[in-house]
């Protein structure tokens, strides 16, 4: 048994974020949270005075190979696929590379307090065995697959779609579910620009019968938008070209959807699906403004996302920071000017936890710290002052003022692996 303390903080809705003081927090031996009580700090207790206790973040969009690769400026998003993500994914043709930089990339994610992401791999399926098996030795909870992409990418990049599609399916058998569920299988169709039908409607496939997660870019910018509506002469738009290929599901993630139509979100909600809001990488791309507004209204399922290597910053808080700021810049700026509240800091709190893992189908495990779920957690030591707000302001000041540093201890499944 491991024993936390200090102030708890969580988000059990999208409006409520709860503060509890001298929280006592306890882990058992099965990795699960055995009780959550309050009271003065138990000897030998992790935490004490001035710290304080935090579900895990989520990242549920970046990719890995872009990791040592995140904050080269000055290119727009075909530009940046050219210049960076080809070459940084082409590298990982080396197992050896492509395990050196898994190590390097679970040891920021952990770093960051990030405790679970869903990331993309590259199109390589030794690269992609050897990165679940840093996962599984290290700890990280994490979604993630090998990228599926056969059309308009480079040579040794592409693929040919039925033996990137029996990779795939082997990756899933072996990986899907393992170290007791903390690491499952995504199909990673990069766009439809970048795949074929055959390769799309085989993804959707072998996702359904394992029952998997995919993964995918959505209306992440307007000239993409006019691609794929070129590329696909006979669909209405992006989300008809999903919904035909089978790849629009409950268990579908859309990085980006930037440029989603109010008509589309609504198809979007009725799938299930979730979007993924990248707000970091969509202003660093220059991509554009997503109105997370007019998703949640629209009753669309969003997580957020760091968006590496369009993203420049894996520290989630400072993600959610920009999805606030990108909402209050898209009511003030947008025509016609928006009425509907922009979101609160609750629900950015539960952008980065507990919704974020009801979006992921990870809610019966994570997001909560509450006897029965899996012990995901931080120990963190904010600045002092933040003790001394009055109650209703404490969560909003430490989510702009968190820095990385402050994160003392950090536990997957009831494991400390690091920082
Ligand atoms: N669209 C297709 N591939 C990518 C990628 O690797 N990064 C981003 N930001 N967008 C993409």
């Amino acid at each position: 048994m491991q024993t936390l303390c200090g102030t708890l903080l969580q988000a059990t809705a999208p409006a409520e974020c709860r503060v509890t003081d001298e929280a006592i927090v306890r882990i058992g031996e099965d990795g699960k949270f055995a009780g959550v009580s309050a009271g003065p700090a138990p000897r030998g207790a992790v935490g004490g005075p001035g710290r304080w206790i935090l579900p895990g973040f989520i990242d549920a969009h970046l990719h890995l190979p872009h990791w040592d690769r995140r904050g080269i400026d000055g290119l727009g998003l075909f530009d940046f696929l050219e210049k960076i993500v080809w070459p940084a994914e082409a590298r990982m043709a080396d197992p050896d590379v492509a395990e050196r930089i898994a190590e390097a990339f679970v040891s920021g994610m952990i770093a960051h307090g990030t405790t679970t992401v869903a990331a993309f791999g590259s199109p390589f399926p030794q690269a992609t065995q050897r990165v679940f098996e840093v996962f599984e030795r290290r700890g990280l909870r994490a979604i993630h697959g090998m990228m599926l992409n056969d059309t308009e990418c480079p040579p040794g990049l592409d693929q040919e779609a039925d033996a990137s599609l029996e990779d795939s399916r082997q990756l899933a058998a072996r990986w899907h579910g393992a170290a007791g569920g903390r690491l499952q299988y995504a199909f990673s169709p990069r766009t439809p620009l970048m795949c074929s039908s055959r390769q799309m409607r085989g993804a959707a496939a072998l996702a359904g019968m394992f029952g998997c997660h995919i993964q995918t870019h959505a209306a992440e910018s307007l000239i993409g938008v006019e691609r794929v509506r070129e590329r696909f002469p006979e669909a209405l738009d992006e989300i008809e070209v999903f919904a035909e290929m089978g790849l629009l599901t409950g268990r579908t993630l859309l990085g980006h959807g930037v440029h989603l139509n109010q008509h589309q979100r609504r198809q979007v909600a009725a799938a299930g699906t979730t979007v993924i809001h990248c707000p970091k990488a969509n202003l660093f791309l220059q991509t554009g403004l997503m109105d997370y507004v007019a998703h949640r209204d629209s009753g669309v399922r969003v997580a957020l996302g760091s968006g590496i290597g369009g993203g420049f910053d894996p520290f989630m808080p400072r993600v959610a920071v920009d999805a606030l700021q990108t909402a209050k810049a898209v009511k003030v700026h947008g025509l016609p000017r928006g009425t509907s509240p922009v979101p609160t800091v609750a629900e950015a709190w539960w952008l980065l936890t507990r919704g974020a893992a009801e979006a992921l189908g990870l809610a019966d495990r994570v997001g909560l710290i509450a006897p029965g779920m899996e012990a995901d957690c931080l120990v963190v030591r904010p600045e002092p002052w933040i003790a001394d707000l009055e109650p209703s302001c404490r969560p909003s000041a430490l989510l702009y003022s968190l820095r990385p540093d402050q994160i003392e201890h950090v536990y997957i499944a009831g494991r400390r692996v690091g920082p």
